[in-house]
């Protein structure tokens, strides 16, 4: 058996079955009320889409279903932190005032549909992937060619500079979007990376940048699996944050541009993902293993 073929087994800890990730009820409006999927059909609507994209390209984010996790509003969350509600009203507002919005390695953009069902102009929406064909999913699996604009998604490698399309928004976003996109890098592009990020936002201060990334209580490179679906270039490791870490880099990174950031960050034991501590832990690897979610805002 090929690697290529492994990496699109069914049978690997990060393939679930949607009982194990069932969609949140705020996900599941989405699809009825925006989407207009009928409720009977959600289920098998998900699961074609999902299989269908994962034999495209296996990102652990489509065989988890984490992709119906709306990292913005973070409904999936426990008890979601008063900082992440309150920033998803405020961002809500800036765009209803004509602000713009940019989801990064948005794969298939379930923050910006959420936005636009809950009000926000289409015409202020913008995501970008390497991988244009995960534009054409989201399509399918969100019903709404006829809301979404399609110049508005951006094929584009975010590191590169001169890429078409992002040179045009650059210093023209209120709020950049990464849903687990910083981990696919090493730390020394993270570093340009969260640069790139700065010179797409305004130059001012208010502006944001919101998002999630895998984290692990120990900072460091680790081993992954799945690396090879995920990680830039293939690495066998990938570098994983814990609050101060992430919170360290930001620092660094607003020395290096001239810049200061508050950064609040949240770490959450991936074991929610499944229902709960009391799922089996067939994926979450380790007790110290999880995610961060962040809402970093400009200072100065
Ligand atoms: C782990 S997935 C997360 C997808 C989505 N944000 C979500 O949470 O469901 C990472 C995404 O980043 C994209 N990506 C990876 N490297 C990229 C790059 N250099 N430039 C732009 N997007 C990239 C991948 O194609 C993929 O869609």
């Amino acid at each position: 058996m090929s690697s290529d073929t492994d990496i699109r087994s069914k049978n690997q800890p990060f393939y679930l079955s949607l009982s194990q990730h069932p969609p949140t009820p705020a996900f599941r409006d989405l699809l009825e009320n925006y989407s207009k999927i009928l409720p009977k059909d959600v289920e098998t609507h998900l699961e074609a889409i999902r299989d269908s994209a994962w034999t495209h390209h296996p990102y652990p984010s489509i065989g988890l279903f984490i992709f119906t996790d709306l990292g913005l509003s973070g409904d999936d969350l426990p008890n979601t932190p008063q900082e992440i509600t309150s920033t998803y009203s405020t961002i809500l507002q800036i765009l209803k005032d004509g602000g713009k919005f940019l989801d990064t390695g948005c794969m298939f953009a379930q923050d910006i549909r959420k936005l636009v069902h809950d009000g926000a102009p289409s015409t202020g929406v913008y995501g970008t992937d390497l991988h244009g064909e995960y534009f054409d999913f989201g399509y399918e699996l969100f019903r709404d060619k006829n809301i979404l604009l399609r110049d508005h998604f951006i094929a584009a490698d975010i590191l590169d500079e001169n890429a078409a399309g992002l040179k045009e928004l650059e210093g023209r976003i209120d709020v950049l979007n990464a849903v687990h996109l910083i981990h696919v890098f090493s730390l020394e592009d993270q570093k340009l990376l969260l640069k790139r990020f700065i010179a797409l936002l305004k130059p001012e201060r208010g502006v944001m940048v919101t998002g999630r990334l895998t984290g692990n209580l120990n900072a460091g490179y680790h081993e992954l699996a799945n690396a090879k679906a995920t990680v830039k270039g293939g690495r066998a490791e990938i570098f994983e944050h814990n609050v101060e870490s992430f919170k360290k880099l930001w620092g660094e990174v607003g020395e290096e541009t001239g810049t200061r950031w508050d950064c609040k960050a949240w770490f959450w034991r991936f074991g929610i993902h499944t229902g709960g501590e009391d799922k089996p832990a067939n994926w979450h690897r380790k007790k110290e293993h999880g995610f961060i979610s962040f809402v970093v805002t400009r200072t100065e």
